[in-house]
């Protein structure tokens, strides 16, 4: 992604240095849309803290930190008892997105049978292949996304509806939470490069926001036309026919294509559905965990603190970043970070490989 005429990805070891004394950069995307900060990370317990404050966030990219958290944890010492220790630590960081586990797992697989004096060196090597790979599928995903946007859209121009396709995204799957061109942004990039007329209708995404901090961010450094709404929004603008399509990316696919993403889908693909309006869910198949077949009863739910819903965060007019307390004093608060969207909801799911029915997922395998 180009920012400021200068090109990023949301992850990078920082090269040229001592093999032992590398270190990663991320963008801390806690400080969005108010600062575009760069943060140093210097080993694997930092990483740890990146990933469970969510300065590092999205399910392809936590997968590409843990990778690297991996590297880090072999700079510091690279006996087996501390890879399969920093392996544990790192799964546990965040319970939800498979792509964290999928990641640990790949690098204890290469590591572990690696001589002790080669891990290190291997250890980089394979977390910048994981990150590599993923700028790949994302990429892929935006082609076939594309064929479909192109599709729909030129189904709604025989049918004499307004020129412009709106699409409405969930929280952010963008190239914030990738290593770069996301993943349910990926078709929408590719669109708008085409030049098809594409609207995004951003749900704000509470409570901590990425609709409104990130996505929006990300579609105007691109000039993608958008609009936020708030969380409540959707269902009234399908019912009124102002949603083409929705496009969420995923945390975790079944192999039956049950969804789990960010609290909130699950309504907007109900919402979808009773309307008539296509569901897609953009997924790279390290997000798919063949191992489940029913998402609602097997996939772990993070369940994060309940400040985040209490306090809200935003820049006063004198430009101060400030956070606010919108709930009465002592009140209780719940917040589970994740929903689970039914198969049945879901019109396709968007991968590398294609775009497939929840029932045909299945099909990747062969
Ligand atoms: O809690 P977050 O911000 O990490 O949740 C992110 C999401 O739910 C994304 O939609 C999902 O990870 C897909 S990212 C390409």
């Amino acid at each position: 992604m180009i920012i400021n005429n200068q090109k990023f990805r949301t992850i990078w070891p920082n090269d040229g240095m001592a093999a032992g004394s590398r270190s990663v950069s991320i963008i801390d995307q806690t400080k969005l849309p108010h600062a575009f900060k760069i943060v140093e990370i210097i080993n694997m317990s930092q990483m740890i803290v990146a990933i469970k404050t969510m300065q590092v966030r999205g399910a392809p990219l936590i997968g590409a930190a843990a990778a690297y958290g991996m590297a880090l944890a072999m700079q510091d010492n690279c006996s087996e008892e501390h890879l399969q220790l920093s392996a544990k630590q790192l799964t546990q960081s965040r319970p939800t997105a498979v792509n964290l586990r999928w990641a640990v797992e790949r690098m204890k697989q290469l590591l572990l049978p690696t001589p002790v004096e080669l891990r290190l060196e291997a250890a980089w090597e394979e977390a910048a292949k994981i990150c590599d790979e993923d700028v790949l599928l994302n990429q892929a995903i935006g082609q076939h996304g594309l064929n479909l946007i192109q599709r729909l859209h030129s189904q709604d121009l025989n049918k004499q509806h307004n020129r412009q396709l709106n699409i409405l995204t969930h929280c952010n799957a963008g190239w914030l939470a990738t290593v770069d061109f996301g993943t349910a942004l990926a078709p929408i990039y590719a669109a708008y490069d085409a030049g098809v007329d594409v609207h995004v209708w951003v749900d704000e995404t509470r409570p901590r926001n990425q609709g409104a901090s990130l996505t929006a961010w990300e579609l105007a450094q691109h000039g993608v036309p958008h609009t936020v709404i708030s969380d409540n929004a959707g269902g009234h603008l399908m019912q009124h026919g102002q949603v083409d399509m929705v496009i969420v990316g995923a945390d975790r696919v079944t192999s039956t294509g049950d969804v789990c993403n960010k609290i909130g889908t699950y309504l907007k693909a109900l919402a979808a559905f009773d309307n008539h309006v296509p569901f897609y869910a953009a997924v790279p198949s390290p997000t798919i965990d063949w191992t489940m077949l029913n998402g609602v009863q097997e996939i772990e739910i993070e369940e994060r603190d309940g400040r985040e819903v209490a306090w809200v965060t935003g820049m006063l007019a004198s430009g101060e970043v400030t956070e606010v307390n919108i709930l009465p004093a002592n009140t209780k608060v719940a917040n589970p970070a994740f929903d689970v969207t039914p198969a049945r909801l879901v019109t396709g799911i968007i991968t590398e490989h294609g775009v497939f029915s929840p029932n045909q997922l299945r099909d990747i395998l062969k």
